[in-house]
């Protein structure tokens, strides 16, 4: 990534002819004002790994300590934004570079954003990371192993998926590439949620 470019310099590659209109206030300034740096905390896993309820009680404890956060979560996104994408690996490619670009957005109004999306493809999760700066991407596996994801089933989708009514489902019949060099891996089986978040928090902030 050329990080020592801020990122209006970095290379863009629009289909239309626009310039890049410099603004006068900078990331910087937005995080003097809020009192602390704008990141990106990414979790990624199957359904049902844990992703959303730790990812929301990360934003808990973080708003609770005077953070100003923001929480963008796999299910609610494609409601709205993401609403016209569906579950093959071109339109998840689409749905994560479209997260990613909003995530980037607010780390640069100076917000300590949360996403929480399977996120699948490695590729993807490097494209998303390759729009923040060293250290302002922070991958956090949540590594619950899938025989453990399918017993808890929140939402029906693993049964539904092993009959075959719902296609290109994660672990069963679509793949995912658990990241090499996550910064955080929680092993989502193995310890309760209080615990797993203390070692979020420890390295988030
Ligand atoms: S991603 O792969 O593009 O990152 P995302 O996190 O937005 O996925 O959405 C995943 C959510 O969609 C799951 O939590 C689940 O509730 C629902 N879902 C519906 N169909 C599928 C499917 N085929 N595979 C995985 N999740 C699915």
């Amino acid at each position: 990534m050329d990080s020592e470019l801020p990122y209006e310099f970095r290379e863009h590659d629009s289909k239309a002819s626009v310039v890049w209109n410099r603004t006068s206030v900078t990331q910087a300034m937005r995080e003097q004002l809020n009192g602390h740096a704008g990141k990106c905390v990414w979790f990624t896993g199957l359904s049902g790994s844990g992703k959303s309820s730790l990812a929301n009680a990360l934003e808990v404890e973080l708003n609770r300590r005077g953070y100003h956060t923001m929480l963008l979560d796999g299910d609610n996104i494609r409601h709205g934004l993401c609403k016209d994408l569906g579950m093959g690996e071109g339109d998840r490619t689409e749905n994560i570079r479209r997260v990613g670009e909003v995530a980037r957005l607010f780390a640069e109004a100076g917000i300590i954003v949360i996403t929480a999306f399977i996120s699948p493809f490695r590729a993807d999760r490097d494209a998303a990371r390759a729009l923040f700066d060293e250290g302002d991407f922070i991958e956090v596996h949540v590594d619950t192993p899938l025989d453990i994801c399918e017993q808890r089933d929140p939402k029906g989708l693993y049964q539904k998926a092993r009959e075959g009514r719902i296609t290109d489902f994660t672990g069963i019949s679509s793949p995912y590439e658990a990241p090499p060099q996550a910064e955080v891996t929680l092993k989502g089986a193995e310890h309760g949620q209080q615990e797993l978040l203390a070692q979020l928090v420890k390295r988030v902030i």
